[in-house]
């Protein structure tokens, strides 16, 4: 059996990021439950051409492959620190380069970090309803984490930890039998 792809994007510059260590512990729990080829990717990996370009067409061969591998993933983990309440303005500009069918029925894990809690609702109130617009399989357990929720950039928290296990399990509605193919392996 082939390995399905996950590709995970984290809406940051940052090195290192909350926001990609979050992705990071999603995609690899996912990856050990479901056997899926991980591939990462933060705003620095897409790279500058992002900013200076309005059309696909035009952003430079680095940009475009990132393009390319979300909209050939078979499932997604989307990460976005909060900026101003909502997700930075060049992770929207990313999406935007993106073709409305493109995303149509993929599930998409939802994730961001914020420096606080204040803004916890902004997965339901911001990302959502944008991967809502796609038409994707947003996953039911979305997950925010604040600064108290790292330690070193790593997931520590025990509340955070459980949230991410119950959106893994979520994942297996989409691959059935993947899941049974795995335990049956062990
Ligand atoms: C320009 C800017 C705006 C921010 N606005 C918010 C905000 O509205 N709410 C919040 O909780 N945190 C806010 N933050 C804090 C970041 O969301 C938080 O530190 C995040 O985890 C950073 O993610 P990263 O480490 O992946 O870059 C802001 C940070 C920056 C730089």
């Amino acid at each position: 059996m082939s390995a399905l792809k996950l590709v995970g994007l984290a809406g940051s510059f940052n090195r290192p990021s909350r926001t990609f260590a979050l992705i990071e512990n999603v995609a690899g729990l996912a990856a050990e439950r479901y056997g899926f080829d991980n591939t990462l990717y933060d705003l620095t990996d897409v790279g500058p051409s992002l900013g200076q370009t309005l059309r696909r067409d035009d952003l430079d061969s680095r940009a475009k492959k990132v393009v390319d591998d979300i909209v050939n993933a078979d499932v997604l983990v989307i990460g976005a620190p909060t900026y101003k309440g909502s997700y930075p303005g060049l992770f929207k500009h990313l999406i935007d380069l993106i073709d409305p069918h493109e995303l149509r029925a993929k599930p998409i894990v939802i994730t961001a970090t914020g420096g606080g809690d204040r803004h916890a609702l902004m997965v339901e109130h911001q990302l959502r309803p944008l991967f809502g617009f796609f038409m994707s399989h947003t996953l039911p357990t979305a997950i925010y984490a604040s600064d108290r929720d790292f330690t070193d950039y790593r997931v520590s928290s025990e509340p955070l930890s459980k949230r991410i296990g119950d959106v893994v399990s979520e994942i297996s509605a989409f691959f059935p039998l993947r899941n049974q193919a795995l335990i049956a392996a062990e």
